[in-house]
């Protein structure tokens, strides 16, 4: 049994390599998607995670792990992200950030340029 498990923890590891695979592979195994959506799209109240900034969205779940929630609704987040470790964290966001819809391929970039064309 043991033998077993340690080979399917192998298989996991193995067949999870990048960063990002390895944070879809949470996504789905952390039932992310039951609120968020299989495509990070979001649903009624809760956000769209896709393509959002990585660096805000790790300072959102760890202030979630932490028990910090400023609503209500935050709360609800607290359960999910507890047991997350800093590396869960860093996967799930490079996930997040760097999303891609594999049907379409789409991506949304949301980021801000500050340099723009002056206004012409
Ligand atoms: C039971 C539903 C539910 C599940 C499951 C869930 N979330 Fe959330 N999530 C929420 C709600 C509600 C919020 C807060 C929305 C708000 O600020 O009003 C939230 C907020 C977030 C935010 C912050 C987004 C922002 O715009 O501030 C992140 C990041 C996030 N969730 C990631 C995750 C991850 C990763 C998982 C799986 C480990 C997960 N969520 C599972 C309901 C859920």
């Amino acid at each position: 049994m043991r033998f077993i498990s340690l080979l399917l923890l192998t298989f996991s590891l193995s067949s999870a390599q990048t960063s990002y695979e390895k944070g879809k592979a949470l996504y789905l195994a952390k039932v992310c998607y039951s609120c968020h959506g299989h495509k990070l799209e979001g649903m009624n109240t809760f956000p769209r995670l896709a393509n959002r900034a990585k660096g805000y969205m790790s300072y959102k779940l760890k202030r979630f792990r932490s028990k910090q929630a400023d609503t209500q609704a935050q709360e609800m987040m607290i359960t999910y992200s507890v047991n997350l470790s800093d590396e869960d964290i860093d996967d799930l966001t490079t996930f997040m950030y760097e999303y891609i819809d594999e049907e379409s391929s789409e991506r949304y970039d949301d980021s801000f340029q500050t340099h723009g064309d002056g206004g012409s």
